[in-house]
């Protein structure tokens, strides 16, 4: 492995993703040895904390997500500093405190992680480029969600650009850090027997779901502002989209399958005026089961319109308008509050042409993410026994954590070592951002002019009655209820 030398400071580096997946990431590339001994890791927030006191932060609250052996724990708890900083205010002290923490090492890769909210990404770029902090070494990694439509995403996006060129710029989806997502452009760029079949001839339609078992709690204030198409279905189930329908690319490049990605999305069939209630449907969870519903949810803010208007589920009717996917919908499917953590994207083929056995059923791949990496194709077989001949669907499974002893990496490490790295091609490309908000925003302006609020659902069922006639009209239902 090799062994990265840099400076990572991160924005909003006391927050919770900061603290849940960043922190845990680093400590297991640093276990893994990713981590040069000179390696930094400076967080950024406004809580006035010394390099002392964050450690101790630290120590508190990650050390029990990670495996921490004693020695391996000090040498990174080691490597953490602090700098309290005045987001777009007056109080120049924290970029001085920065510059000077950085200065000497001009010639060492940095690595800007914006773990912050998007409105403070513009900002911020302009704050380091003032403080002379942008050096040719250096890479700006923007988290989602990037702005609240097309309009917000282009503006910062030039905001960004105006101080990093493009290169720079890894805008992160930790969805494409996911091995199951990675593993399908193996599956089927690697194999012989999937793309002659990988069609609108042999493919009926395609089922995304991302579904949560957790709610929101905590979380209105960011809640109430993105809801579930800006929060999952803009970035997460779009790029899950794009690596199920793009074409093979030539060569496994950045630019090579980037180039195919945002080709699917440029094809993607605009939803607009009343097809948007034909074609999407949005719910939110009520309270069940000694559940809160989304309105009760524990909060530090009362529940306002927005809060009443925003939606916890989306279930959209896709499609891919080009020659191969010509006819063939794409389910997309994501809520909080569902029965089970699942996401996986379900891959519906035909019925045979002519069936010469009774009982039989289509051929279905299922490719899942969570909770457990694995594919699962299933295939028509015959029940042992004399007599009539009885078929049975029966998987053929790989599960990645039966078959391979490695331990999967989170995520979030794959794609921090890209960065440390160099390599953007599990990020977003600017032009990839902006054709997918190019299909979301007529989607949300429909919503946001609609008079009607969300279908409620109680929490822990299966979503809004809604989602379910979207598959029922063309006799079709969701993977799990058939
Ligand atoms: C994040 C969303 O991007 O993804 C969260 O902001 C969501 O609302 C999370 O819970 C889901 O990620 P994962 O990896 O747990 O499926």
């Amino acid at each position: 492995t090799a062994a990265y030398t840099a400076d990572l400071v991160v924005f909003g580096g006391t927050g919770d993703l900061s603290m849940r997946k960043l922190l845990p990431a680093l400590y297991h590339s640093d276990v893994e040895g990713r981590l040069s001994p000179e390696t930094r890791i400076i967080a950024m927030s406004r809580g006035g904390l010394t390099d002392e006191d964050f450690r101790g932060k630290v120590d508190a609250e990650v050390r029990d997500q990670v495996p921490a052996d004693p020695g391996a724990w000090q040498r990174f708890l080691g490597r953490l500093h602090h700098v309290s900083v005045d987001v777009g205010g007056e109080n120049r002290s924290g970029w001085s405190a920065l510059t000077a923490l950085l200065g000497g090492h001009e010639q060492r890769d940095r690595v800007f992680y914006l773990a912050s909210p998007p409105m403070t990404f513009g900002p911020f770029c302009r704050d380091l480029d003032k403080a002379g902090l942008v050096t040719p070494r250096s890479r700006v990694v923007l988290e989602k969600p990037l702005g609240r439509d097309g309009a917000s995403a282009q503006r910062i996006n030039e905001e960004v650009g105006a101080i990093f060129d493009e290169a720079q710029i890894f805008r992160i989806d930790h969805y494409l850090g996911k091995e199951t997502v990675q593993n399908l452009l193996v599956l089927r760029f690697a194999n012989a027997f999937l793309e002659p079949i990988w069609n609108s001839l042999w493919i009926d339609h395609v089922q995304i779901t991302a579904a949560e078992t957790v709610g929101t709690p905590g979380r209105r204030g960011y809640y109430d502002q993105a809801g579930a198409l800006r929060d999952m279905v803009q970035n997460h189930l779009l790029q899950l989209l794009c690596m199920t329908a793009m074409e093979p690319p030539a060569r496994n490049d950045r630019e090579a399958i980037r180039d195919e990605k945002v080709k699917v999305l440029q094809a993607l069939r605009p939803i607009t005026g009343t097809e948007v209630d034909r074609f999407t449907v949005r719910g939110q969870y009520t309270e069940a089961d000694g559940m809160p519903g989304y309105l009760d949810e524990p909060g530090s803010t009362a529940p306002t319109e927005a809060s009443r208007r925003v939606e916890t589920f989306t279930a959209i009717r896709a499609e891919v308008k080009n020659w191969r996917w010509a006819g063939v919908p794409f389910y997309l499917r994501t809520g909080k509050r569902l029965p089970r953590r699942a996401s996986e994207i379900v891959v519906q083929f035909k019925d045979v042409p002519h069936s010469i056995f009774p009982g039989g059923s289509p051929n279905r791949l299922v490719l899942r993410l969570q909770p457990e990496e694995g594919i699962e194709l299933h295939i028509m077989a015959k029940e042992p026994g004399a007599g009539e001949v009885a078929l049975k669907p029966v998987p053929l499974s790989l599960s990645f954590g039966k078959t391979f002893t490695a331990r999967v990496p989170e995520a979030y490490e794959r794609l921090l070592t890209d960065v440390l790295a160099g390599n953007p091609t599990l990020f977003m490309r600017r032009d990839e951002v902006a054709a997918a908000w190019q299909w979301i925003d007529p989607i949300l302006a429909s919503w946001e002019s609609s008079a009607e609020l969300p279908e409620p659902y109680p929490a822990g069922s299966t979503g809004p009655a809604g989602a379910h006639e979207l598959l029922a009209r063309s006799g079709r239902v969701w993977h799990e209820e058939d």
